[in-house]
């Protein structure tokens, strides 16, 4: 049977999971928000409006961000609550598998699924801002210390995730909050406070962007945030060319808020401060930002605020701030009642009773209200699985079949996490599910590997032998001889700048295993033909010292999966789930062969960093620069084989004159097929390539479409991108403009970047 793929979704390989949702709300358009926003402002006093766009303080309430009650009109105070993996600090929700994990499902069903059972957890705990998706770090530097909470190192890819995210979301009446606005790269010098853990500097990192750059790769996927809806945008913490981000009209006023003729997103919700990004709240509130977080230390509180408003502050922009803020509550409905209780207290999540709520209130502050119900986990599971890449698979090591029955699992990430980790989940040992900082969530109902694997394998009647001390050479050697199969776990970690874990202050010090990793592998491989190593990793790492060795008969990047962590490696493992996931990110052969590296040192006060690579991040510089990876982005192997149509499909595309910006200038189609004999599922890229006319510092080709294809042995689908002149676009510097080229592209269209397998010229005139 042929059956034709349409961007977005159609909701079809994952209708079992998706059925079980109750009916999505609808928003209210901006327009409707903004008629019912304008008179509840009209008749706030100067304190409610600046209440309601400045937070009560750090730890002032239950939520990471709390905005006062305005009891007079029975407006209950507005809870903005991490994050982008789940609820954090809260209890009974689920921990989802992180952003890159659910990037490299490359499935916008899968990424809706994740974001629209976080909805229904916000919803039913009460908050109305859920701090996510995450469209930045995108992945500059791969050893960045939160590159890991957004999709995969590709504005494209994590303009589809954020979309699908902030639909999910917002379906169930949770406002988005798409972050962190702008060119917010690495964890190091990102704030001055945060100088107290490696020296003073007086202002924080200062990005040195093109102007093509932040349009085209930072800006690019926040765009489709904007389009699909989203309420709020956060600022970051650094510099963007010379001015910080959260004090800067160019970015704020302009590029964000204003209009699409001159670039501008459009945005009409609200922006946030990140937390303590702002030291000058009347600068922020002038360059758009409408509500400043947390809200405290003196300059950045209700104290100031108020100060800023009698003497003498914008009030036409006082009431702009509040309106947003409202309009973005009013277009979720939040005005019907659907959100329910705050129950929690995130700050204190291990107390039963406590004060909070501007310091009024003191009882019961924990409720323990259920908010993860089995449907979670079964999302959580699927995504994990089907965000595991496979990247090696010799001597049919995979899937394990009835003749293993003797498994050795070696190494501490296969382990359970035995230590409390904070709500920060700032976990040295055990098995890695999650980074640590605001992106990380609750990892109470976390199925490690070694007792999925052990309960699965007891089930088919074999035994399980394990060493989880990393450093046990002797013990490793000893148990790796005589099994069917050894499983070498290895992880690398990096989380916020906020905290330190064993030298790294949120970026990695480099990208190689933790823990010596490498040695584990090098051990358990000298003694086990058949070794199978297992990676839990935020990112890149170097797999140089063994990848090669030829008893590493297969190597497995499960990502970080979230609490299904063991269940959905014992899917991929035995044959439960083909592996379908493909690289969010290049791994390269060496550190030295990415772009970029994250600025480690600086001397003197005002760091800065350039970012001379402009667009070339990730492949984009491999390509450039003809530098071979170890593995390219968009790879990843299957179970089954498939082979694709040689020749491409393609409308007659329209005029450019007559198209508008994010209008179809021509459809392309492929046909894919299984020839294997299993079923499975094939990401079909689609790479375009400029006219020769595009200016320098254009990408050799960049990823402009994708589509996740489930194939019965033996059977075709057509495959079909639709390919909008934003896609043909490029910012032209002089022009000031988005600019689409008169002249011949090359699409092509394949299994990863670099296996590219039917190729075609598109005459667009
Ligand atoms: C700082 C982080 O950068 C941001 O992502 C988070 O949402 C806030 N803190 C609130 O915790």
């Amino acid at each position: 049977m042929v059956v034709l793929l349409a961007t977005p979704f159609v909701a079809g390989q994952h209708a079992d999971l998706l059925s079980q949702f109750s009916t999505a709300i609808t928003p209210r358009t901006w327009d409707e928000a903004y008629v019912l926003a304008a008179p509840f402002v009209a008749q706030l006093s100067l304190t409610e409006k600046i209440s309601l766009t400045t937070g009560t303080g750090i730890a002032l309430g239950p939520c990471s961000g709390n905005v006062a009650n305005i009891p007079r009109l029975n407006f209950r105070y507005l809870c903005l609550q991490d994050g982008p993996a789940g609820l954090r600090g809260v209890d009974l929700v689920t921990l989802f598998p992180a952003g890159i994990t659910t990037g490299a499902t490359w499935d916008r069903e899968l990424l809706y699924l994740r974001s629209r059972a976080m909805g229904v957890e916000n919803r039913l705990k009460g908050v109305n801002v859920a701090l996510a998706p995450v469209g930045g770090a995108i992945g500059r530097a791969p050893a960045a210390g939160r590159g890991w909470e957004s999709f995969g190192a590709d504005p494209w890819l994590n303009g589809v995730a954020n979309a699908e995210s902030v639909r999910g979301l917002q379906d169930e009446g949770v406002v988005a909050c798409a972050k962190h606005w702008i060119a917010n790269e690495q964890e190091k010098y990102r704030l001055v406070i945060d100088s107290i853990a490696y020296g003073p500097i007086f202002k924080s990192l200062d990005s040195q962007v093109s102007q093509r750059a932040l349009r085209e790769l930072y800006e690019w996927p926040f765009f489709d945030a904007v389009q699909a809806g989203a309420g709020s945008v956060m600022c970051s913490y650094q510099r963007v060319n010379s001015e910080y981000a959260c004090e800067s009209a160019t970015m704020i006023a302009q590029h964000l808020k204003g209009n699409s003729s001159t670039g501008g997103l459009g945005f009409r919700g609200f922006v946030m401060t990140d937390w303590f990004a702002s030291a000058a709240p009347d600068l922020a509130a002038t360059a758009g930002v409408d509500m400043v977080m947390p809200g405290d230390l003196g300059l950045t509180g209700i104290a100031a605020a108020t100060k800023r408003a009698s003497t003498g502050f914008n009030g036409t922009r006082l009431d702009e701030m509040a309106v947003r803020t409202l309009a973005a509550w009013f277009k979720m409905r939040q005005d019907e009642g659907r959100l329910g209780n705050i129950s929690f207290s995130s700050w204190n999540p291990d107390s039963e009773f406590g004060a909070w709520v501007d310091r009024a209130y003191i009882g019961q502050i924990n409720f323990h209200v259920p908010a993860n119900p089995p449907l979670h986990a079964a999302i959580s599971r699927r995504i994990a699985a089907e965000g595991t890449v496979l990247l090696k698979n010799t001597k049919g090591a995979l899937p394990l079949g009835a003749g293993i029955k003797r498994v050795g699992i070696f190494g501490n990430d296969a382990g359970p996490i035995t230590k409390d980790c904070g709500t920060f989940t700032i976990c040295e040992e055990g098995t890695l599910v999650v980074g640590w900082g605001s992106g990380s969530g609750l990892i109470d109902h976390v199925v490690d590997p070694l007792s999925a694997i052990t309960e699965h394998v007891s089930a088919l009647s074999g035994s399980v032998d394990s060493v989880l001390d990393d450093y046990d050479y002797a013990g490793i050697r000893q148990k790796a001889r005589d099994q069917d199969v050894c499983l070498a776990f290895i992880n690398s970690r990096s989380g916020e700048g906020t905290n330190n874990v064993q030298g790294n202050q949120g970026d990695r010090n480099n990208i190689t295993a933790w823990r010596d990793g490498d040695t584990l592998v090098r051990t358990v491989a000298g003694e086990c033909a058949n070794t199978i190593v297992v990676i839990h990793s935020v990112g890149a790492i170097i797999m140089e010292p063994w990848i090669e060795h030829p008893n590493v008969t297969a190597v497995v990047l499960a990502n970080l999966p979230g609490q299904e962590s063991g269940n959905s490696l014992v899917d991929v493992l035995w044959g439960a789930t083909n592996p379908s996931g493909k690289l969010p990110y290049t791994i390269a052969k060496q550190e030295a062969d990415y772009c970029c590296r994250v600025q480690y040192e600086w001397t003197g006060f005002f760091p800065e960093q350039k970012f001379d690579e402009a667009l070339l991040i990730d492949y984009k510089w491999f390509d450039a620069k003809r530098i071979a990876p170890r593995f390219e982005f968009g790879f990843g192997l299957s179970y089954t084989n498939f082979t694709y149509g040689g020749t491409l499909g393609i409308s007659t595309p329209k005029s450019l004159a007559a198209t508008g910006f994010v209008d179809t200038v021509f459809t392309v189609t492929t046909q894919v097929t299984n020839s294997g004999d299993v079923a499975g599922k094939e990401v079909v890229q689609l790479y375009l390539s400029l006219p020769s006319a595009a200016p320098a510092g254009t990408p050799v080709r960049q990823l402009r479409g994708f589509e996740k294809v489930a194939l019965q042995p033996r059977e075709t689908k057509q495959v079909s991108f639709k390919v909008t002149r934003r896609d043909l676009s490029y910012w032209d510097e002089t022009a000031k403009g988005w600019l689409a080229l008169k002249g011949a592209y090359e699409i092509s269209v394949g299994a990863s970047s670099r296996d590219l397998l039917a190729t075609a010229n598109v005459v667009v005139s």
